[in-house]
């Protein structure tokens, strides 16, 4: 199972708060997954990536809270999930049933925090299921990293840093460095993301075979 792209929280009936998250690095380890075999569950914020091969269900959903509902159902019945996807941490605590009208003095909206997917797919894992996260830092890239596998129960996480050139959102290309829950670290150069996918692939599959 999957969760790629962004997520959408809505304000007013046409306005919300996003990210600039593509989905590209998830659709394409999607790709790779259902092209060795594997039968795919995807689970997408709104991105308008196409998939192609069949292997691959997809859910659409949109905000942090449906792709945490589709998340918990679909789960327990996956051998693991691979957190892809750029999760907003706070929503607006009231969508506004009209459009906000312009000519206040001053704005704000309160948000209040999403639920983390991850961490709850952590708590849910089973022996013999796998989980693996994604951390897309601008500083204390490996300290974060690190923070995160451990904290959401995670086996391996897959680091890129906004600081790389070519790394992160929207970019055609990634690089990345995978650290395990054993303490290793594997650095890979810059890639296409499509080429990265394989490499994030052939790690799971080395995991099963350890
Ligand atoms: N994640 C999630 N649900 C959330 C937030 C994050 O499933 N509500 C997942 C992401 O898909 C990713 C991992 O957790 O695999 C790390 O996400 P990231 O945004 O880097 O970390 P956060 O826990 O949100 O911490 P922070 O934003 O404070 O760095």
């Amino acid at each position: 199972m999957l969760t790629a792209g962004p997520t959408y929280e809505q304000i007013d009936p046409v306005r919300f708060i996003g990210n600039f998250s593509s989905g590209k690095m998830g659709f394409s380890i999607a790709e790779e997954l259902a092209n060795q075999g594997a039968q795919v569950v995807l689970i997408s914020g709104p991105t308008s990536l196409q998939i192609e091969n069949s292997n691959i269900k997809r859910i659409d959903v949109i905000s942090a809270q449906e792709m945490y509902v589709a998340a918990q159902e679909q789960f327990p019945s996956c051998d693991g999930g691979i957190m892809t996807a750029a999760v907003a941490d706070f929503t607006p605590l009231h969508i506004d049933k009209k459009k906000v009208k312009r000519g206040k003095e001053n704005y704000s909206v309160e948000l209040t925090p999403t639920k983390d997917i991850a961490a709850s797919l952590g708590k849910l894992k089973r022996e013999n299921q796998f989980l693996v996260g994604f951390a897309l830092e601008t500083n204390d890239e490996e300290l974060n990293a690190k923070g995160k596998l451990e904290k959401k129960n995670l086996d391996f996480i897959v680091l890129n840093s906004l600081n790389d050139k070519g790394a992160g959102f929207q970019h055609n290309t990634n690089k990345i460095t995978i650290f395990s829950k054993y303490g290793e670290c594997k650095k890979f150069a810059l890639k296409s993301k499509a080429e990265v996918a394989v490499d994030i692939v052939n790690e799971l599959i080395a995991y099963y075979e350890e």
